[in-house]
């Protein structure tokens, strides 16, 4: 099948190639000559594991190629994909569809036999009537389908995701499209994958719907590691005692800094919009949008009582900048928040992430980057685990007490045991935890300068 995909950044690329691995030809077509000539050259301008291997072998194999020709990716597809960022537009937090309907709009009149238009980006409820009326004006004659394909892969293991997704939800209402898609999926289709076929508007609010989902129960656990800090229980079993209850299920039920990313925040805030739009307003994703702002500020100030109250002049250390690991995607990241609040309070930040660095340069003022975490820690009043890397799973807190001013871990992702770290002389903040993981920040200092 010859496939064209518009828009080659996390959800197109990683789309593509794994489309073209399971035989497809595959035409990723992307307006940034940048990201188009490094991908010929074969470079990956993200950071995603696997992807470069993955890219190679099939571009190797001859069914993927990069272009920024957009007649050229099309000619002959039988289906055009369409995976261009879905941004929240200045102002208003609406989904900026522009790219989409400007792909729209461009492909249109280079439809020449029957195809199937493919929503693959994150667009509100009614898009892709939208998008079948732009192709309609354009071009009048166009035998064409569009068709809604909504992704679900996460940064980090997107391609495992993409391999082996849950389920695919199709929306559509042409025949024609309902047996190109499943020729499209048919490898995940023999694996038992569940294709879910559903009306085009009804695809497009199920992605909406999922990510509020998710986003609210992770800023349930929040709130309730909150209540946990008040009450001296702990958040990690009371999501472990509620997680074995099948209906509720052990995902997204870990506590930290709150949620970010190129998605949820901006896939709640458009759900509001339409939601009030249509005068059916979502109160629960109006409030978890509204916790989960005002959570990344206050977990700066909660660094800020760990340092005794003033992180004025005082050098703090933050270890992990991506909004979670395993990619270099420093969108809507909590770090950002972090860092400004922290900046706000007087502080000196120094921070280092394996991945997320060279995003991150373009995005934060005045951090000096460390190439390690020793390097970053030195002289500094806190070591803040912002993002759970494997990297900062098994530190040598040896190391860390010898070059930092004050031996204090304030492990926003709870990947340390805290008697393990106060074993070796540090103070331990964690999220959600009992309160006798609390030492007053006086405590702290008196520890650290005696030991
Ligand atoms: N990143 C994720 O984890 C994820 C997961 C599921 C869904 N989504 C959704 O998928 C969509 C794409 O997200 P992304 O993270 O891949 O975005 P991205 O910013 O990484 O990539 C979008 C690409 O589209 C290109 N582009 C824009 N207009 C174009 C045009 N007219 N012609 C050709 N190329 C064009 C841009 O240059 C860019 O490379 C969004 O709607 C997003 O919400 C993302």
């Amino acid at each position: 099948m010859r496939i064209a995909m518009i828009g080659s950044g996390y959800v197109g690329l990683v789309s593509g190639a794994c489309l073209a691995d399971f035989g497809h030809e595959v035409a990723c077509v992307d307006k940034d000559e940048a990201k188009v000539s490094a991908l010929q050259a074969g470079r990956i301008p993200i950071y995603e594991p696997g992807l470069d291997d993955l890219v190679s072998d099939n571009v190797k194999a001859g069914r993927l190629s990069f272009t920024t020709d957009l007649a050229k990716g099309v000619e002959d597809a039988e289906v055009i994909f369409i995976a261009v960022g879905t941004p929240a537009r200045r102002g208003d937090g609406h989904a900026d569809l522009s790219f989409v309907y400007d792909a729209a709009r461009s492909i249109a009149p280079l439809l020449r036999k029957f195809t199937v238009v493919v929503t693959k980006s994150t667009v509100p409820v009614g898009t892709g009537d939208e998008i079948e009326k732009i192709i309609r004006k354009t071009n009048p004659s166009a035998d064409v389908a569009v068709v809604s394909n909504p992704e679900f892969l996460r940064e980090g293991a997107a391609i495992d995701d993409f391999r082996r997704p849950d389920r695919i939800v199709v929306g559509l209402s042409d025949e024609r499209a309902q047996s190109v898609m499943t020729e499209v999926y048919r490898p995940l289709y023999l694996n038992q994958a569940p294709l879910l076929f559903t009306g085009r508007r009804t695809a497009e609010l199920i992605k909406y719907a999922g990510n509020a989902f998710l986003a609210m129960k992770i800023t349930f656990i929040n709130e309730i590691a909150d209540l946990c800090e008040q009450t001296g229980a702990n958040v990690q079993q009371v999501a472990q005692g509620i997680g074995l209850d099948n209906r509720i299920g052990p995902k997204f039920l870990h506590a930290g800094p709150g949620y970010g990313g190129s998605c949820f925040p901006k896939d709640t805030v458009a759900l509001v919009k339409t939601a009030q739009d249509y005068g059916t307003p979502l109160r629960l994703v109006e409030t978890t949008v509204a916790v989960n702002t005002a959570r990344k500020r206050a977990i700066a100030r909660k660094i800020i009582a760990a340092c005794g109250g003033s992180v004025s002049d005082r050098k703090i250390a933050i270890l992990g900048l991506t909004f979670k690991p395993n990619t270099d995607d420093m969108r809507e990241s909590p770090a950002l928040d972090i860092i400004q609040a922290l900046q706000d309070g007087g502080a000196m930040i120094s921070a280092y992430d394996p991945e997320g660095i060279p995003n991150a340069r373009a995005m934060v003022d005045s951090v000096e980057f460390g190439s390690d975490p020793y390097e970053t820690a030195r002289d500094a009043e806190a070591l803040v685990i912002v993002t759970e890397w494997n990297a900062f799973r098994a530190m040598d807190f040896k190391r860390l007490k010898q070059v930092m001013k004050t031996p204090l871990l304030v492990d926003l992702r709870n990947i340390y045991r805290k008697d393990e770290v106060r074993s070796h002389g540090f103070g331990y903040i964690g999220v959600g935890r009992p309160t006798e993981d609390y030492l007053s920040p006086v405590r702290l200092n008196v520890t650290a300068q005696s030991s």
